[in-house]
């Protein structure tokens, strides 16, 4: 997908995760910091990603954030370290996305497995091409992920025949 198509594609959920977000945030696969410029002024933004490479981009680009080198399935924070966390696009990408919820309330912008039959079938197929070239998995059940890793999902906001979800979470209490 080309990045224009794809920043047509997800620039009004972009504008959704920054209206959820709020105090000191996590942005978890950081990646070069697309997300930042979405997020409104005055919140502290902490940006980890497991790529030097794409924050070094970031840093470059001047996204206003903390950025951090870190696996997202090792984050070094103590639950509750922040008051917003979001993860734009990477829970596809990280190889046990279980392991790489914190708790916090939380907001994720992902691709997913669609909820169609035929679409999930097609992206089914797809899936291994996807996941040899770009480590990219196109078949993740999200909500269930979201779900399984103890967050109460509060709403699913679906579009383009369910392979885009936007799912607003609250962590467990303590
Ligand atoms: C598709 S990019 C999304 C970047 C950005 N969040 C955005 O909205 O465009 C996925 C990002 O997740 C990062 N990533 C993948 N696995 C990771 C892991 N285990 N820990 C931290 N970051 C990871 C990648 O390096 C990449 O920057």
């Amino acid at each position: 997908m080309s990045s224009g198509i794809s920043s047509w594609l997800l620039a009004s959920r972009r504008r959704k995760v920054g209206e959820s977000v709020r105090g000191t945030v996590l942005d978890v696969g950081f990646g070069t910091g697309i997300s930042r410029e979405f997020y409104p002024a005055g919140v502290r933004v902490v940006g980890i990603d497991a790529s030097r490479g794409m924050l070094e981009v970031a840093r470059r680009s001047r996204a206003d954030a903390d950025l951090l080198v870190m696996d997202a399935e090792r984050l070094a924070f103590a639950d509750q370290s922040f008051d917003s966390v979001a993860f734009n696009l990477c829970l596809c990408t990280i190889p046990d996305p279980e392991r790489a919820v914190p708790g916090a309330p939380m907001v994720f912008l992902e691709h997913v497995r669609s909820h169609l039959l035929p679409v999930a079938l097609v992206q089914e197929a797809l899936n291994p091409i996807l996941v040899a070239w770009q480590a990219d998995h196109f078949n993740r059940r999200t909500v269930d992920v979201v779900r399984r890793a103890g967050v109460e999902v509060v709403s699913v906001e679906r579009w383009l025949l369910g392979v885009f979800n936007l799912i607003v979470g609250r962590a467990p209490a303590g």
